[in-house]
Order: C-alpha cells, then structure tokens, then sequence
C-alpha cells in the first residue's frame, strides 16, 4: 500500500507528510487483571496500524481511513472537544487530541491524517490502541512534545475511559506503547513497573485464531463486569488492608470470601485473584525454560475465563478445546477482553499446518462459518518510518 501517494490523493500536495506505524497486540496471559491492580503479559505485534500525517495551517483536523473509505475523510475543529457519534471512528482520535490537551499537551494547529490498519476489526488485537498510541506518537512527533511512552499509554487509556466511553484498563494502550521486538512485557499495573520478558519460543509458534464473531468493548458487558469486581473489592476492603484484588493471594482471598455477598462477584472476584497469581506463575516458569508449565497455565487461564469470569462464548471455547485437542499445542486461551475475538495458542512449528486444519474444520462444523488464523510475530512499539 503506498500510504504517501494515496495521502496526496485525499490531501493534495505539499507541506511536510510523515509516516508512522504503530503495533497491535495479543496478551499471552494476565486477563482482566489491569484494572484489579494485577500483572499482565502482553506482547506487540508485527501487524498494526499506519499513517501518513501532515501540520495544517489552520485549526482543522481531517482524518481519513483506508479501511472505511466510504466514510470519507471527516472533518472537525480542533476546539471542537465534543464526542460526535456522526464521526465514527474518528472518535478515536479526536479523543487522543483532547486527552493530550487536559494532560498539558494541547495542540494549536490542525492536521490531516490518514490512517491504514493491518489488524482485523474487532479482533481484540486491540485495533483502537493501536490507533491511539499511533496518534499519541504522531501528536509528540509533529509538535515536538516530549512524553515518553508510558504517558503516550496513558493518554490513549485516558481518550478511551473519558472520551468513548469504555472504562478499560492500562494493557492495551501500555503494550503497544511499550512494545519490544521478541519480548512479552510483565506489566505490575497497580504500579507500572514493568520488565521486558525475552520470548524465545525456539521450535513454537504464536497461533492467533479469529472467532470472527464481531464484537466491541463498547457493547459488551466489559463495564459491568468491572463494576462487579468493584463491588467485591469495596466488600473485602471491610475485612482487609488492601486497594486492589491484586494485592490477594489464593489462600487470603478464599479465607475472606464470605466477606462478598453476591456469588456473581465472588467468581468474578476468585477469576482476577487466581489469574493475578497464574501470571507471576507463567512468567516464573517461562523463565525457567518451562514452556509446558506456561502453557498449562494459559489452559487455566481460559478455564476460569470461561467458568469464573464467564466471558467467553460458545465461540471462544469452540475454538480453544479443538485447539487442546490437536498435536503440538502447548497451550491456548482467549485473550483480549473476550465476548468473541480472538483466541491465542503456542504451537510447535512442524504441527502448524495440522493444526489450522483440525481447529479450523472443527470450529466450521461447530459454528457454521469460518474462523482465521494468523501465524505472528512479535515486534516493537510506535516508530516513524519516514
Ligand atoms: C480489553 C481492555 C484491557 C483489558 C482486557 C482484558 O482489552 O482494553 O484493558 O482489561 O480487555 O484483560
């Protein structure tokens, strides 16, 4: 796609066009554990979002998107610091705009952007980080600002919880920011110390399979469930020094349970604990060269997602038990928020093939269309490629 000649064409010449790139990403466990204070183990990826971005003169702001091209390129104001549903997925960096400027980082020109993903719609490979880190980054870049990644995480976060309206955690947002090249990133998000965990999957691949059941964190019960672990918080906060589910291990949670009246909280509750723990566990055992116990840990991971946390779906399950059933598969899970989306799996390299066909033809027979596979890798954060 060359991005450039498709902007003059939208755009028309002139001026100073610059392109940039930002990942997508899959989480390898740590599900629904960002906005409980817990650890996540996200990595980016090699597919993602691109733009070519230009200053403007005035105060106008054009975006354009490849991928809708029937929506045309939607205009605003820059003092325009209103949600717009007419504007699409325009919110998305519009929101970015406004989050930067109540962070002290306020533009006073216009720009015209065009943007082009590589990730699947409504995958949960995180589509609408990956757009508002790149924004974030085209912001820094073509302003001079100069935050750093971690601020550029959280002014994508900042756009999503106050501008769109989904109350999402920091995972998304922080591991596209912070992506690096063949490491997964161990995020401690009550805190957001982080450590770059080498992946070195020698002989294994990262599988990622598509339910291709659309969905969008703004229609799912994504939010209530988040209120449903706030209401088990408040509850043990009565019982115990603590400010988040993630400061609990397994034994102090189930010795304070009844401390929850509802039992919907107490699973949603048990889910954050234990996936907390599971991931200080997969990370320790990845360490260790103990790639079967990693993945062990990732089936774990989808079992309570499934049971505890119920955020799964005929779908996701489908797709994960025929994944547990085939040769060569270490482990596999749904990751991202769930309701649909994607599933990720490890698979040794000589059982790939086999292994897209078997999942592949049980998920038709079971669910009557097709799901997608994509065989990825893992890359580095937001770059301007020229
Ligand atoms: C979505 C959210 C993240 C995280 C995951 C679930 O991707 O954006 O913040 O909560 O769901 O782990």
């Amino acid at each position: 796609m060359e991005l450039r000649k498709k902007f003059v064409e939208i755009f028309g010449e002139g001026g100073d066009i610059r392109e940039y790139f930002a990942p997508g990403r899959v989480n390898l466990i740590g599900e629904h554990t960002d906005y409980n204070g817990g650890h996540v183990f996200p990595c980016a990826l090699t597919i993602g979002t691109y733009a070519c971005a230009r200053l403007r003169e005035d105060g106008v702001l054009r975006f354009y998107s490849e991928n809708f091209p029937k929506q045309g390129v939607l205009e605003t104001a820059i003092d325009d610091t209103v949600y717009h549903k007419e504007l699409s997925w325009s919110n998305y960096p519009r929101g970015v705009i406004q989050a930067a400027a109540e962070m002290g980082y306020a533009i006073d020109r216009g720009m015209d952007i065009l943007y082009y993903g590589t990730i699947p719609n409504s995958s949960g490979l995180s589509s609408s980080a990956s757009i508002e880190i790149l924004t974030g980054y085209v912001l820094r870049d073509l302003f001079g600002f100069d935050f750093d990644g971690v601020t550029n995480a959280l002014i994508g976060q900042r756009a999503e919880n106050r501008f769109i309206g989904v109350n999402c955690g920091i995972m998304d947002q922080f591991a596209i920011s912070m992506g690096r090249k063949d490491s997964a990133i161990f995020l401690d998000t009550a805190t957001l110390q982080y450590e770059y965990a080498p992946i070195e999957l020698s002989g294994v691949r990262i599988v990622i399979m598509n339910t291709n059941k659309k969905r969008g964190l703004g229609d799912s019960k994504y939010n209530e469930r988040r209120a449903e672990c706030e209401q088990a918080l408040a509850e043990l906060k009565k019982v115990l020094p603590i400010s988040s589910l993630g400061e609990l291990d397994e034994i102090q949670f189930e010795a304070n349970i009844t401390a929850i009246s509802s039992p919907i909280c107490r699973k949603r509750a048990r889910h954050a604990v234990y996936e907390n723990q599971r991931t200080l566990q997969a990370v320790a055992a990845l360490r260790s060269g103990d790639l079967a116990g990693f993945g062990e840990l990732m089936n774990a991971s989808h079992i309570s997602l499934r049971d505890e946390y119920e955020v799964t779906g005929t779908e996701l399950d489908t797709l994960v038990s025929a994944a547990w059933q085939q040769e060569g598969v270490i482990g596999a899970r749904m990751t991202g928020a769930g309701f649909g989306g994607c599933a990720v799996s490890l698979v040794k390299e000589e059982c790939v093939p086999a292994f897209i066909e078997g999942v592949g033809a049980s998920y038709l027979a079971a669910i009557g269309y097709e799901a997608t596979f994509y065989v990825v890798e893992i890359g580095d954060g937001p770059t301007r490629i020229s």
